[in-house]
């Protein structure tokens, strides 16, 4: 991801998103954890992006993290997000993680589907996001 790509992924964050994705699309996740941010494009426009950084946490396996990913409303269900989850796996598999991991709000029901489409297995997890903030934690065990 360039950073013109960032600029664009900002600009219509909140239209793909359905609702205000803006703040979710913090500047971080391109400087400081940006290395493997990805944007898919066809014919030169950017049609998907995929915002992921390999955790840093002791005590777990090495764990390749899926902060956010988005897919232009005319684009979805062509693969564009296995794509970008498939390149994604790969650096972090290089890199030696042993699993993904990704998180979605309650009710998220096409990022349930998704994420379960590509073989990880969803943890409804209470208070995950602090006090009566549930989240469910996908994960998907990587093979070397
Ligand atoms: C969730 C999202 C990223 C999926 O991207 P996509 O490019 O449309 O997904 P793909 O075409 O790669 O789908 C891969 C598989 O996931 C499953 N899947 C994806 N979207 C689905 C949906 N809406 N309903 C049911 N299954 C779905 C299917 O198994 C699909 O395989 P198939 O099309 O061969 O049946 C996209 O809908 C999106 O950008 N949503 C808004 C933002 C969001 O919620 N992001 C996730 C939270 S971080």
């Amino acid at each position: 991801m360039r950073k013109s790509d960032f600029d664009h992924v900002v600009e219509v964050i909140d239209h793909w998103w359905g609702g205000p994705g803006g703040t979710l699309a913090h500047p971080m996740f391109f400087y400081e954890l940006g290395e493997l941010a990805t944007v898919a494009e066809e014919d030169g426009r950017i049609v998907g992006f995929l915002f992921g950084f390999i955790s840093t946490t002791t005590g777990v396996d090495k764990t390749g993290y899926v902060h956010l990913v988005g897919i232009h409303p005319d684009f979805r269900r062509r693969a564009v997000g296995r794509l970008l989850y498939e390149q994604f796996l790969a650096r972090c598999t290089e890199q030696g993680c042993r699993r993904l991991k990704a998180i979605a709000t309650i009710g998220n029901d096409a990022a349930i589907r998704f994420h379960e489409g590509l073989g990880f297995v969803a943890h409804e997890t209470e208070d995950y996001a602090g006090p009566s903030r549930k989240r469910i934690v996908f994960l998907k065990e990587l093979t070397p």
